[in-house]
């Protein structure tokens, strides 16, 4: 069975992932160093598998211990590389830790494997484009100069693994540039676990709805869009899953692949920040608590992908709608808070 490496395997897209590799067939191989997850995660994974996946607790910025990795785990189909920071607001706040945990563990993951004959998912992120020009995003609009540190460290990465490409690597390599990953797991096991107040929207949404927030506040509503709010492309986490299986997929098997690609993963579709409050009032039925604030430095006012590449290359498109998204985000939302981890 082909083994897949997935550092950052315990958080929310990495476990998600773990499961379609395995309904792919594949044997995911956890790779987390738990500074952004539950350890507890690898027994949800369990309870949904059947089985323990392979896990190792380790910090990839450490050579020593990736190299005990290597010797190890010496024979892999491939590599899905999630871990990292990845919070746009902590990243302004703290520029060193993001460039130095973002940028070592990438390195020393590509120099620990090169050499081999290995197909790497990087998981990359829209915020690359900033506030695109045209809408929907194609891959092939410009990249623009980040609107944080995090989003440098996606910009500069994908450069890194270009130029590792150009350098004549054994690898094959893909860049999936996710838009807005929301939901959760239907069986309610693994989803969305942030630490202390969360930053995003469809979480702080949940936790409203459930009581450990006392209100939402929707960043702004005098954009120049049809309600007044942000519009994203939220995407179902289980659908972003799938993608990574389609992109390996696509490595194993295209003759027409050059070494190196990028590829939008989203709906294709924006929803404003109050469509996604009326969807999650009417697919739960629950009221929620919010307020109309004031803007929030730094967002963009409205994106959304060009999908079309990712049909075409990957034979991928996402499946589950938001109403989806919202249904599987409170299940999980009123899991944990009767099942703390
Ligand atoms: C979505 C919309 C907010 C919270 C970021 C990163 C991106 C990816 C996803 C890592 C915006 C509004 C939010 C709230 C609100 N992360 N909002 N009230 O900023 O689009 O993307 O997270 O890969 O790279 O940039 O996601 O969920 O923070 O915000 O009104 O309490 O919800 O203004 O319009 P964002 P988000």
């Amino acid at each position: 069975m082909s083994k897949i490496l997935v550092t950052g395997g315990l958080g929310f897209i990495g476990s998600h992932t773990v499961v379609e590799l395995v309904n792919a067939g594949y044997e995911p191989v956890i790779v987390d160093n738990l500074s952004n997850s539950n350890p507890k995660i690898l027994d949800q994974l369990s309870k949904i598998l059947g089985f323990k996946p392979n896990y190792y607790k380790l910090d990839l910025c450490y050579e020593q211990e990736i190299a005990e990795l290597v010797s190890k785990e010496p024979d892999l189909a491939g590599i899905i590389h999630f871990a990292a920071s990845k919070a746009v607001g902590e990243s302004v706040q703290k520029p060193l830790m993001y460039y130095k945990n973002n940028f070592f563990s990438l390195l020393n993951l590509l120099e620990a494997y090169q050499g081999k004959k290995l197909n790497f998912v990087f998981s990359s992120s829209c915020t690359v484009y900033g506030q695109p020009d045209e809408l929907p995003v194609t891959e092939k609009a410009p990249v623009k100069k980040a609107q944080s540190p995090y989003g440098n460290t996606k910009q500069v990465a994908e450069e890194i693994l270009q130029d590792v490409i150009a350098s004549g690597s054994a690898y094959k390599i893909i860049s999936l540039r996710y838009f807005n990953p929301v939901g959760a797991h239907q069986s309610a096991l693994i989803g969305e676990l942030p630490i202390g107040v969360p930053q995003n929207l469809v979480p702080f949404i949940t936790q409203t709805a459930i009581g450990k927030r006392q209100k939402l506040t929707v960043f702004g509503d005098d954009y120049n869009t049809p309600d007044g709010s942000n519009i994203r492309d939220y995407i179902h986490v289980v659908d972003l899953a799938k993608a990574h299986v389609a992109a390996l997929r696509y490595m194993e098997t295209a003759t027409d692949f050059t070494g190196y690609d990028v590829v939008n993963i989203g709906t294709g579709k924006g929803s404003s920040v109050l469509e996604v409050i009326h969807a999650f009032e009417k697919t739960t039925g629950v009221k929620l608590n919010y307020e109309i604030g004031p803007r929030r430095p730094g967002d963009v006012e409205q994106v959304w992908g060009d999908v079309t590449k990712a049909a075409e290359k990957l034979k991928w498109k996402t499946e589950l709608d938001v109403d989806q998204m919202m249904l599987t985000a409170w299940n999980w939302e009123k899991y944990i808070n009767e099942n703390p981890l």
